[in-house]
């Protein structure tokens, strides 16, 4: 694996292999698991849009693969005084890393970056506009089938802002090859997709009716910083229509599980009592990330 920019370009064994290694991760934790191909290298996280998890938990597996690892965040850089993205980018290229993380909010500038970069530099995507997040469609995956042994023949609700959410695109794609029966998409009409997404995919335009018999169920927040706080929905208007809680739980499988990319907006995607109860997997989601990113960082280096 040369870059991880998407996951429709990583193949079948490829997807695969992913999610067994970062099980043998998991299997090693708490030990440190310092590989030859790892030890001290670099990696830098370069990333243009806030980040708790994913930047911390690229951070804390490579340390855990026995790399170190830079830390550039676009605020307090040189970019407010005007640097661009290719020059900041070469900027920190000069100085030899061996994997770069990049957040931003452009679509397209990860391709061409990937382009131009040396031959042993390697780019992992940690989240492009509203395009994809590769490293969150695999945890959710591998946090899925660490729950219900396998993702085949499963029916799963994605809920809230799809359109504007990277993590909805790269979860159709991933759960969609690894077997879902259904992926249903639901929201208000303006975060749903305008054209048909994939053939396993079903849009619902009610919660009530989409959770009917789910077997897992994944809320996400409104993008706000893609919409603009004018065109966002009112937070208690949605929250009568589009909030996960206790009563709407009920009328899925009774061993449903709720998840979650992060960071949850309470009371208004999801009550307290859904994000915190015994069917959540949010914070087995962000411990599972730390062993994917693993898995990640060292089928690049190998
Ligand atoms: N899920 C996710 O990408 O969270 P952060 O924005 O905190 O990295």
């Amino acid at each position: 694996m040369r870059h991880l920019l998407d996951t429709r370009s990583l193949s079948q064994a490829e997807l695969e292999k992913l999610l067994v290694s970062a099980q043998l991760m998991a299997a090693d934790w708490p030990a440190n698991i310092l590989q030859d191909s790892s030890r001290d290298k670099l990696l830098i996280n370069m990333f243009y849009e806030p980040s708790t998890r994913s930047r911390i938990s690229f951070e804390v597996a490579a340390k855990r693969l026995g790399m170190q690892v830079v830390n550039f965040t676009a605020a307090g850089s040189s970019v407010e005084k005007g640097e661009s993205l290719y020059d900041s980018f070469q900027a920190l290229q000069a100085m030899a890393p061996d994997v770069v993380v990049i957040r931003l909010d452009e679509p397209d500038a990860l391709a061409l970056l990937a382009q131009q970069v040396a031959e042993n530099l390697h780019i992992v995507n940690a989240g492009d506009g509203s395009r994809s997040h590769p490293s969150q469609a695999l945890l959710d995956a591998y946090t899925i089938r660490q729950s219900k042994g396998s993702i085949e023949g499963l029916n799963i609700v994605i809920a809230g802002d799809i359109v504007h959410s990277r993590v909805a695109a790269s979860n159709i794609d991933v759960l969609g090859r690894l077997g879902a029966a259904e992926i249903r998409l639901c929201g208000p009409a303006a975060f749903l997709p305008e054209e048909p997404v994939s053939e396993r995919v079903v849009v619902y335009h009610r919660l009530d009716e989409a959770v009917v018999g789910a077997d897992v169920i994944m809320m996400l927040r409104i993008q706000r910083e893609r919409i603009g706080e004018t065109d966002s929905p009112d937070p208690g208007d949605y929250h009568r229509d589009w909030c996960l809680n206790t009563e709407r739980l009920g009328l899925a499988m009774h061993d449903c599980v709720v998840m979650h990319p992060g960071p949850v907006n309470r009371g208004v995607e999801i009550t307290a009592a859904v994000a915190d109860g015994p069917r959540s997997l949010i914070l087995q989601q962000v411990a599972n990330g730390v062993h994917v990113r693993m898995a990640i960082i060292s089928a690049l280096l190998q």
